[in-house]
């Protein structure tokens, strides 16, 4: 099954430029969802505004060369190996989500454009398309029963579903019916599964004004922006980072040695110390 093109089959009932069409659908309602989404939030708006505003309160000038290296920073670690999760089980189970997506998207589309209609393509092409759902299976199944906040931190059921799940349902569906119309072809349940797979896609590229779809475009943007507030010194108004043993910052805060000693311990982030499980 795995080493089949299963849109050559396909190819029997429904026509190559149809799905290529669909192809593009999809494309459009991804492109036109985005921003529709960013003028409904004035996401945009926010994020210039908010940029300005950090730019007055900076302390030093990030010049153009160190904002190309933070840029780099940014895909090499927050885009790339998705290293803004503290958690290192989401950041795997993101890095499985994000990497079988985009290996399951690209494959189709080079399945579908590039060999319309035919089970003459190589061998890894289908092989990297069924790789790319299980991935994202994997992760995105991982995700929901365990990890995400409202089942681990929260103590809500798995089977609570709510809006805002909209995204990762979607996305799961679109994988499982994938792999599962693949396993069926040919018989009357895989026609089943397909129609399945086939509203689970159109339901996650087509409802993106309304769900976390849109994170993937604009989360890099945040990142950088956080790198960049970090370099000039604004900080997005939030304290220095003090180390509570320096003379001139108990000067500064004589309460620090009033109530802590010469020598307070470094207690570091609250939020790190525990995790929350008291629900
Ligand atoms: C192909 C692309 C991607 C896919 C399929 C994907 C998938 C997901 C999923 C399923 C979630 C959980 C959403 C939920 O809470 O229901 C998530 C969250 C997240 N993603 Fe992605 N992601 C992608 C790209 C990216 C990129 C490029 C970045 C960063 C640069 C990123 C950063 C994040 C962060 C920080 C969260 C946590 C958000 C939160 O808890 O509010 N993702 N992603």
């Amino acid at each position: 099954m795995i080493q089949t093109n299963p849109f050559a089959e396909l190819a029997t009932v429904i026509s190559p430029v149809a799905m290529q069409a669909y192809i593009i659908l999809m494309l459009l309602l991804v492109v036109g969802g985005t921003i529709l989404d960013m003028l409904h939030k004035k996401s945009a708006q926010y994020f210039f505004e908010n940029a300005k505003k950090a730019k007055k309160s900076a302390k030093r000038t990030v010049g153009v060369g160190e904002k190309g290296a933070l840029a780099v920073k940014t895909i090499a670690n927050e885009v790339l190996t998705s290293g803004e999760f503290a958690n290192p089980r989401r950041r795997i189970s993101h890095l499985f989500t994000m990497y079988g997506f985009i290996l399951f998207v690209v494959t189709t589309a080079t399945l579908i454009f590039a060999y319309p209609g035919t089970t003459e393509v190589p061998a890894m092409l289908p092989q990297l398309w069924h790789l790319g759902a299980a991935m994202l299976c994997f992760g995105g199944y991982w995700f929901w029963f365990f990890i995400r906040v409202d089942v681990s931190a929260e103590g809500h059921p798995w089977y609570r579903v709510v809006r805002a799940d909209l995204f990762i349902v979607s996305l799961l569906t679109t994988a499982t019916f994938a792999l599962l119309w693949s396993g069926n072809q040919g018989s009357t349940i895989g026609w089943v599964f397909f129609a399945l797979f086939i509203v689970s896609s159109t339901t996650l590229f087509g409802s993106v004004m309304w769900s976390k779809f849109a994170h993937m475009f604009f989360k890099p943007a945040a990142a950088f922006q956080k790198r960049v507030t970090k370099a000039d010194g604004s900080r997005e108004n939030l304290p220095a980072d003090y180390d509570l043993t320096d003379p001139a910052v108990q000067a500064k805060f004589p309460d620090i040695p009033t109530y802590m000693g010469k020598v307070p311990p470094n207690m570091g982030l609250g939020i790190k110390r525990e995790g929350s499980s008291h629900y």
